[in-house]
């Protein structure tokens, strides 16, 4: 039986995963301290701590006494990555390297990261394995390769009990729509219950695999209470979705009329994603639940004033 004496420390646990997570290990029975450099949202439980990855010497106190530390602090922007790499080096490799030292210093003995699709760059085939070669495409994905070879290369140095999971593209309620990952849902549904006309840039046959945070949130549940993992792994929908399939779907649960703009496609973009995910099911029991027009119907519902995005079928 869990008691709140079981602490989890989640760094970044204000974000939008963050947040998600907490109420999940709340709701098992952990007690949760959270790390970050914004507060979370009132009415948590979690305790909180402000304090930066980039503060070693505070993070070994704040992990003093914890069973494991899930690490999602970060900074996600991929294209500001590419203006300012030293920036994300810091934060997302050698804020990574502090915590894993806070961690090893403190005696706490597991921690589950959050890496990125974002390792494997263009995919040469599909669907992504972990086999697959890892080639990023910025700065960010480099980051996130060299930190998830750390949090790794510390299960055989130092008989931690690690897991390094590569999330693909995390949806659900309180994303940002600036998010480089499924912003595209978040802008989509504001252009639908706006009445605007949605913007898919190409042609929209682009794809995706999208995953509800729920769903990530019980793969990381199962990563911290396992024994660690050599590989890293894939934490994804295993489905293959376009963008314009994407918002054909949301405006059919909408009742709105698929009527979007086109723009220029934009440099950089992959073309093609989707997963792989039977190592996760081997090693930690992953199982996504939440189906894609699910999980669109409840953030559609979710939503501030959502109910009037509803609109009669004709
Ligand atoms: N959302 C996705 O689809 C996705 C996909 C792949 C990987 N990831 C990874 O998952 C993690 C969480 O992503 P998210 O979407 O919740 O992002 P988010 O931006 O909502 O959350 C990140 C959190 O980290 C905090 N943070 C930033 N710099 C910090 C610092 N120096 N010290 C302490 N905290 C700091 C931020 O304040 C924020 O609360 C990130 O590591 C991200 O790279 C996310």
């Amino acid at each position: 039986m869990l008691g709140v004496d079981v602490v989890i420390v989640v760094t970044g646990g204000s974000g939008f995963i963050g947040a998600h997570l907490c109420e999940r290990l709340l709701d098992d029975g952990y007690g949760v301290r959270v790390v970050d450099i914004v507060p979370p949202k009132s009415g948590t439980k979690a305790e909180f701590a402000r304090v930066s990855v980039l503060d070693a010497a505070r993070l070994t106190k704040i992990l003093s006494g914890a069973e494991g530390v899930v690490h999602l602090a970060a900074l996600i922007d991929v294209s500001a990555s590419v203006s300012d790499p030293f920036s994300d080096f810091s934060v997302n490799a050698a804020g990574t390297m502090n915590v894993l030292e806070a961690a090893r210093h403190a005696g706490v003995k597991k921690l589950a990261f959050a890496s990125s699709a974002a390792v494997y760059g263009e995919p040469v085939r599909l669907p992504v394995d972990e086999e697959h070669p890892t080639a990023p495409l910025s700065p960010y994905g480099a980051a996130k390769l060299a930190a998830e070879r750390y949090v790794l290369l510390y299960n055989s140095l130092y008989g931690m009990e690690n897991t390094a999971l590569r999330l693909f593209n995390v949806y659900g309620e309180g994303q940002n729509a600036s998010s480089p990952y499924s912003g595209v849902i978040t802008k989509f549904a504001n252009a639908i219950s706006e009445g605007s006309r949605p913007m898919i840039f190409g042609d929209g046959e682009q794809t995706r695999d999208f995953v509800h945070v729920d769903d990530v949130c019980d793969a990381f549940v199962r990563a911290i209470e396992g024994q660690g993992c050599s590989s890293p792994l894939n934490i994804a929908s295993g489905v293959e979705t376009s963008v314009r399939e994407l918002l054909e779907t949301m405006c059919g649960i909408c009742g709105a009329d698929f009527s979007p703009t086109y723009m220029p496609e934009r440099k950089g973009e992959i073309a093609r994603s989707v997963a792989d995910i039977k190592l996760a099911r081997k090693r930690i029991g992953y199982a996504p639940r939440m189906a894609l027009s699910q999980g669109l119907r409840e953030l559609l519902e979710a939503k501030g004033g959502a109910r009037s995005i509803f609109r009669p079928k004709k």
